[in-house]
């Protein structure tokens, strides 16, 4: 495919605004899917993003398409559009657009491009759909940084939201073209035009520049598609006289062996190529080359320009790094100048896992490297607990991803586990000072909410930096302790919001922070694994509530438990759970011994998922349950 033909590009949105409903149609209308086997958000491949409706995971796919539209058909029809909404509403002004940091070029124009012609030939057309949760905003990062353009997506019931935002910054960072959507305009309570201002406003482009669809009824689609072919610009030519790709991605497969997702950005890879990997400084072979269009297919090279997938004959996935840059024949001598490449993904949250039973322990260890080859974000170190034994201690990049670990072990490796009450990356220096990691976190939510949800930042240590209008919504800038997010700080402000507000937030920095330790002692003995870092001015408050949720959350056991909390060997809070002797079959009066075994082994199998720590048994989720007390 020539490079003039190739369109290389995401799309980008807050959470459930319909990214993957997006995606569907394209794949239909470009023919890529027969619309015999499409099914609903085509692109989530994973179980688990399908039942729960969400993206994890990037998906490329490549299609290919012919628009045989004539050269002006979007703008009569965008044009049209907008005239035929309400003029009252397209009069008043973008308001405070002055606010807003100024941009050089209206809504991310790469340099020295400008919007081409329509050809009838055939275009190459890339996409990557990206995830929308901020725990996978790592996943959009590798994405943008593969293309020339993004689609913004904004739902118009809902508007811009946090992660519109914080999304649009990453792709302006990438120089991307954007191309701004209102999505969902065939629901009865959109509010299309107030929405295209307000992208309007954060683009500083003319709202007439939004383009309306709905991704359910297929309207305005089409005419989006043409807009990345007119306005992305195509790939750039080859700067180098040796061929360079970026990794964007990589798994191991059971019978091809590791795959890496590539972005050619010069010269071309064949197969059967001697590839080397430049960071890693690791040679191989590409046993095989090809696109990726939903299954791979194999062709005989990538060419610059192209997105595709390279097989090595790598074992081992973390010798192909995700930004690491492949180049063919190392061994020629050349000093090859590697791509820029990625910001590691940094762990958010930390978690100590461990199965409830003790023997499982090579399992779990196994199931975890085995998990790390599909989720590089992963990282887990040995670790053993007075009250657990051994297990590890895990970093994720937030509480969906924790979650999504667990399930996945439990399903796919079929353990029972333990986790640990998340915490963040607290250190300690040698006087004793601790240290926290510290967020900007951006709220925005509709301006009548705006006292409430300033109480909720204020209450969690919140430093309010920036409040910025945007139409009838407030954008509130906080930095604020990592730790105090975790907790419930999106929940909380959903509910002051009456849900719609929204939340997205990045790491600043390291900050001290005057922390103590609050220590737990059940049934008279210490148990570390409830013992937490607290700020100091929230202790007593911290210490009456978790002894408080601990006796809801601990079953009763056939002797009284005690729940003391306790600050440097003072118990600060206490309470007790009442004893009760629990005998399943006591209501069966007699009779039939076969149901009365059932139940006792029932019983024996509930008792499973406890985990022992002393002499209690606890359920073994009440730790990551402790995290909202
Ligand atoms: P994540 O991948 O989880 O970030 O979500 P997403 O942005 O991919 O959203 P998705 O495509 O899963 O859509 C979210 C919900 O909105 C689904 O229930 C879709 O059916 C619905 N939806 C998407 N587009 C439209 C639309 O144009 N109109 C209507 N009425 N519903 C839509």
């Amino acid at each position: 495919m020539e490079r003039a033909q190739i369109r290389n590009f995401c799309i980008i949105a807050h959470i459930d605004h319909g990214k993957s409903t997006l995606a569907d149609r394209f794949l239909e209308l470009t023919g890529t899917v027969e619309a015999r086997k499409m099914r609903a958000q085509l692109l989530d491949t994973m179980d688990l993003e399908r039942e729960r409706g969400i993206t994890i995971k990037l998906q490329p796919v490549r299609m290919t398409w012919s628009p045989l539209g004539e050269n002006s058909k979007f703008e009569y029809r965008n044009s049209k559009q907008i005239q035929n909404s309400n003029d009252q509403n397209l009069k008043r002004s973008t308001g405070d657009v002055s606010d807003w940091p100024h941009h050089p070029s209206p809504y991310g124009e790469p340099s020295g491009f400008r919007a081409s012609d329509l050809s009838n030939s055939e275009y190459t057309l890339n996409l990557i759909d990206t995830p929308g949760h901020v725990d996978f905003s790592y996943e959009v990062s590798r994405s943008l940084e593969a293309v020339e353009g993004a689609i913004l997506l904004v739902d118009a019931t809902q508007g811009v939201q946090a992660q519109t935002l914080a999304n649009l910054e990453m792709a302006r960072r990438a120089g991307l073209k954007i191309i701004p959507a209102v999505n969902k305009v065939d629901l009865p309570e959109a509010r299309s035009e107030e929405v295209a201002f307000e992208l309007s406003a954060i683009l500083g482009c003319e709202p007439d520049a939004v383009q309306f669809v709905s991704a359910k009824t297929g309207k305005g689609v089409e005419e989006l598609l043409e807009r990345v072919i007119r306005e992305v610009p195509p790939p750039r030519a080859s700067e180098k006289n040796y061929p360079r790709a970026l990794i964007f991605d990589s798994y191991y497969d059971d019978y091809r062996g590791v795959v890496v997702y590539v972005r050619v950005f010069d010269g071309e890879i064949n197969k059967s190529d001697p590839i080397y990997f430049v960071e890693q400084k690791k040679s191989s072979e590409a046993s095989d080359v090809g696109m990726i269009q939903l299954a791979l297919k194999s062709t005989e090279s990538l060419k610059e320009g192209e997105i595709g997938f390279i097989v090595s004959a790598l074992k081992d996935v973390s010798q192909a790094r995700v930004g690491d840059t492949v180049t063919v024949g190392q061994s020629r001598g050349q000093t090859i100048e590697p791509l820029p490449g990625y910001r590691e993904p940094k762990p958010m949250v930390y978690a100590e896992i461990y199965s409830t039973s003790g023997e499982d322990f090579g399992r779990l260890r196994d199931s975890l490297a085995k998990l790390k080859l599909s989720d590089s974000a992963l990282v887990f170190e040995p670790k053993s607990s007075t009250a657990f034994g051994f297990g590890f201690r895990c970093g994720f990049l937030g509480l969906l991803h924790l979650e999504i670990v667990k399930e996945r072990l439990e399903r796919e490796y079929d353990l029972r586990l333990v986790i640990t009450t998340p915490t963040v990356d607290f250190r300690r220096d040698k006087e004793g000072k601790y240290f926290e990691p510290y967020v900007k976190a951006e709220i925005i939510l509709p301006s009548k909410y705006l006292g409430a949800v300033m109480e909720i930042a204020q209450g969690r240590r919140g430093v309010q930096k920036n409040l910025r209008h945007l139409e009838d919504k407030v954008i509130l800038e906080y930095e604020m302790p990592l730790s105090e997010i975790i907790v419930d700080f999106y929940d909380a402000v959903k509910s002051a919001s009456k849900g719609y507000g929204s939340v997205s937030y990045e790491v600043i920095g390291s900050r001290e922070s005057d922390l103590v330790q609050l220590d737990v002692l059940l049934a008279g003995e210490k148990v570390e694994a409830f013992s937490r870092l607290v700020y100091r001015s929230f202790i007593e408050r911290v210490a009456r509530q978790l002894v408080g949720r601990m006796k809801e959350l601990i079953p009763r056991q056939n002797f009284e438990v005690k729940i003391q909390a306790a600050l440097g060997g003072r118990i600060i809070a206490a309470e007790r759970i009442a004893p009760y002797r629990k005998d399943v079959t006591e209501k069966l009066y007699g009779g039939d011994v076969t149901r009365k075994r059932k139940l006792l082994e029932k019983q024996k199998k509930g008792k499973k998922k406890m985990a022992q720590v002393g002499r209690v048994e606890l359920p073994s989720d009440v730790f990551v349950k402790l995290l909202k007390y």
